[in-house]
Parts: C-alpha cells; sequence; structure tokens
C-alpha cells in the first residue's frame, strides 16, 4: 500500500489543516458521487474495477500478436497519449528497456515533438527491423503526432503491402469520431477505445498505455489489480486516506507560498514517472491564474545540480520524495588491498544501502536549509506497486484541484499555441491571425 510520512514539515501549523477540512470534505464528495467540476471526466474513478474486459483481452491478444511479428514497436502520441506508458516501461525495465529486454520489442516513443532530427533517428533504428505501429490519439488531431503518423506510415508503406501493411497498425482513439478514427476505419486498423470520460492525463489504464505496457512484456492484470486494491483502500479510510492528505498537504503549502513542488526520486528508472506526474499535476491545477509548478528530480544526481537551489536558494519550494521500499537488484562495494579511494569502510554496504543514507541525509540537511519534505512510499518495482501508485496519485491529484477550487480536468490552456503555430503555417482560415503574428514577429525581428 502506498503510504505517506511527514518527513519534516515545519511551514504547517494544525490550524492551517484545520482551516482546509471543509474544502477537503466538498472534494470527497464531488469525487464520490462524481457531480463536481468537469465530472464528465471522471471515468478514471471506477475504472480499475469497471474496465472492458472484451477490450482488454483483445490489448492482450495484440500485444501478443507485436511480440510474436515485430522487433520494434513505434508508439506515436504526445502529453497524456504517450507519457503514462513511457512511465510505467522504464519504471518497471529502466530506461534501458531497449537493450534489457531481449525476449520483446525494442518500443520507441515518436510524434511527441517536432524535431526532425529525432524522427530521423528513430525511423533509422528501423532498419532491417519488423515493425509494429500503435498511434495514439483521442481527439485524433494532434498535430505533433498527425504528422509523425503520416510520415510513418508513408516508411511503412515502402516495407509493406495490403494484410500485412494492415495488421502492423494498431489506432488507440476515440470510439466514434475524428480524423484518425476515419482514417483507420477506411484503411482497417485494429482499433481500440479511449473512453469519452477519460482525459489524456488519466489514461495511462486505458489502452493508452496497456497496449503498450503489454508489448513490453508487462503484466497488466497486475497492473489493474494494483489500482483496484488501491482505490479499494482510499475510499474505506476516507477523509484521513493518505491521498487526501497529500492533497491536503500541497494545498497548505501553496498558501504558505511554496509554489514549486520538487517531486524526487532515488531510482533513475522513475525519471519518466516524474515527466507523467508533471503532466497530471500541472494540466490539472496550473490554471485560473492558481497552482503549484510541479518539477521533479532524480536524486543523488541531480544533488550536483539543483541540490544547491533546494538547500539554499528561494525558498518557494516543498519536496516530495518517492521512496521505493523494497530494492529489486543488491550490489554491493567490494573490498580494495590498496584502498587509495578511501572506501574500504564501506565494504559489503550494497549500492541500496548508500542509496538510503543519501536519502535520509538529504531529508535532514533540507530539513535545515527550510525545505519542508513528505514522503510518499510505494512498495518496489512491480507492476502491482506501480498500479497503486499510479491511482495514489490520481485521487491526490482530482482531490487537490478541487481544494485549490478549479476544475482538474480539463486543459483550457493549451489550445494558445496550436491557434499560433496553425495560424503561422498558413493554415487555411486563420490568415488574418497570421498576418497580425507576422507583424508582431517583425517587430521582435524574428523569422
Ligand atoms: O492530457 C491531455 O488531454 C493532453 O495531454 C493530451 O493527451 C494530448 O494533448 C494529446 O491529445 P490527443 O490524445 O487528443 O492526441
Amino acid at each position: 500500500m502506498v503510504k505517506l510520512r511527514y518527513a519534516h514539515i515545519k511551514s504547517i501549523t494544525e490550524e492551517d489543516l484545520a482551516a482546509l477540512k471543509a474544502p477537503l470534505e466538498a472534494a470527497d464528495g464531488k469525487i464520490r458521487n462524481k457531480n463536481g467540476e468537469g465530472a464528465e471526466y471522471t471515468g478514471w474513478i471506477d475504472l480499475p474495477v469497471n474496465y472492458d474486459r472484451d477490450e482488454f483481452n483483445r490489448i492482450k491478444a495484440a500485444a501478443e500478436l507485436i511480440r510474436s511479428n515485430s522487433d520494434v514497436l513505434l508508439v506515436v502520441g504526445i502529453g497524456g497519449s504517450y507519457l503514462g506508458a513511457r512511465a510505467v516501461i522504464e519504471f518497471l525495465y529502466s530506461a534501458y528497456y531497449n537493450q534489457i529486454k531481449k525476449d520483446a520489442p525494442e518500443i520507441y516513443f515518436i510524434g511527441n515533438s517536432f524535431s526532425g532530427d529525432e524522427l530521423t533517428q528513430v525511423l533509422s533504428l528501423c532498419e532491417g527491423k519488423r515493425i509494429s505501429v500503435n498511434v495514439v490519439s483521442k481527439s485524433g488531431t494532434t498535430t505533433e503526432s498527425a504528422v509523425a503518423f503520416r510520415l510513418v506510415r508513408s516508411y511503412l508503406e515502402k516495407r509493406y503491402t495490403g494484410e500485412e501493411l494492415k495488421r502492423r497498425i494498431f489506432a488507440t482513439t476515440d470510439k466514434r469520431a475524428g480524423a484518425l478514427k476515419e482514417l483507420a476505419d477506411k484503411e482497417g486498423y485494429e482499433c481500440f477505445v479511449i473512453p469519452d470520460d477519460i482525459g489524456g492525463r488519466f489514461s495511462v489504464l486505458t489502452a493508452v498505455g496497456l497496449l503498450p505496457i503489454a508489448a513490453s512484456g508487462a503484466d497488466i492484470d497486475a497492473l489493474m489489480a494494483g489500482a483496484a486494491a488501491c482505490r479499494e483502500h482510499l475510499f474505506a479510510e476516507g477523509l484521513g486516506n493518505a491521498a487526501y492528505t497529500y492533497a491536503l498537504l500541497r494545498n497548505a503549502f501553496l498558501q504558505k507560498g511554496r509554489t514549486v513542488e520538487v517531486l524526487a526520486s532515488y531510482e533513475p528508472s522513475f525519471r519518466y514517472m516524474g515527466e507523467w506526474f508533471k503532466q497530471l499535476f500541472g494540466e490539472s491545477e496550473g490554471k485560473d491564474k492558481k497552482g503549484i509548478f510541479p518539477s521533479s528530480v532524480i536524486f543523488s544526481s541531480d544533488l550536483h545540480s539543483l541540490g544547491q537551489f533546494i538547500q539554499d536558494g528561494n525558498p518557494i519550494l516543498f519536496e516530495t520524495v518517492c521512496r521505493q521500499v523494497s530494492a529489486s537488484e543488491e550490489i554491493a562495494v567490494p573490498f580494495d588491498e590498496q584502498d587509495t579511494d578511501n572506501l574500504n569502510y564501506l565494504e559489503g554496504v550494497s549500492l541500496n544501502a548508500i542509496n538510503n543514507k543519501a536519502l535520509l541525509g538529504t531529508l535532514l540537511a533540507h530539513a535545515d536549509g527550510g525545505t519542508d519534505s513528505i514522503i510518499v512510499e510505494y512498495e518496489g518495482k512491480n507492476e502491482f506497486s506501480l498500479g497503486e501508485l499510479i491511482y495514489f496519485m490520481f485521487i491526490s491529484c482530482a482531490a487537490s484541484g478541487y481544494i485549490l477550487g478549479v476544475n482538474p480536468f480539463d486543459q483550457p490552456g493549451v489550445e494558445a499555441y496550436k491557434k499560433n503555430m496553425f495560424a503561422l503555417l498558413g493554415k487555411p482560415g486563420s490568415e488574418k491571425k497570421r498576418a497580425e503574428l507576422e507583424n508582431r514577429l517583425n517587430l521582435l525581428m524574428l523569422k
């Protein structure tokens, strides 16, 4: 079970927390009854116990097919349409998944930028290998992934034709509408559904995440079981549950001027979980000129870069440490006859034990520097434990957003850059906006 520990909290008083009790009760009601702001996007709440079993079995079958006939799986998607899958796969197998997993396809995530260099490099990695593609887009119109998919399709058409081409492309998209759904139906690609009531950043436990995750060989039954267990536990515990308490503390920190949350992990394989977390909380809370800016670090690496600021800089931060209780691998420091590096005092001590001391020492140092810390503890690097952690973060995020007074399930702010980009690219219908933007750019002497 995911647990919350209070490592050091000095900037918040009992009164601060008591003042947030009523907003928390209201948030709990909105989550349980699914009747708050954005209620139409709360399908993720019951998903771990209420998912479409037929679709789930189709996902497993497609994953098996990909594993049997492909050396490479290209996952085309951006934001909520790729971060969860990448986070889970790297959490379980590390960033070296592609080198480590010999019995599964290499997996590359594309369509999450407009970088021509990146796409070219990934396609060069596909040369001479058998490829499958999973294109993921709820709207079906997201430009980054649509452009990449067009390029990948044209690459694939040079390699495969007819039925063979068709059975190598899987589309995860809206049940009924959108450009991708239309294309998939026309071309006869197998389709998986992103439910109407689940937004991108809450979609990792739908086909969006599950197909690539299953293709990596991970146990998606255990992932769902972990989420279901967490759901049952949190709702049974009620207002005092750990996810709500985390939400409460975040809001209390914010009210004290701690506007930046540093999500820290001591496991490098947690890096993309940090990226996933940033999208989850950033898009859910950062609106109406409110919110905590979510950031993420990997310690001890980043203690050698951002550590100085966290210890000693502008006191705008609080730290949430994701701590793994049990390690998967053990490796110990060997004895050295010469001991030139003076490390023999560590002989036989495992790196995990050293990592833990680094965590404890850092907590105390940051406390001395005035940075408060919360610890979120998860069991280990396995699917069940990760399912629990994902669900824990979902509930915390929804509660935290409601306490803050925003709709945690919309993202009105992500449209602004798209409108400008389309106009600058000369999309038909945007001529007036294009002229206006080009004028502004001329004044800035930018082309
Ligand atoms: O959380 C979100 O809604 C976004 O990050 C989307 O997932 C992202 O913009 C991709 O959208 P789509 O799946 O429609 O291509």
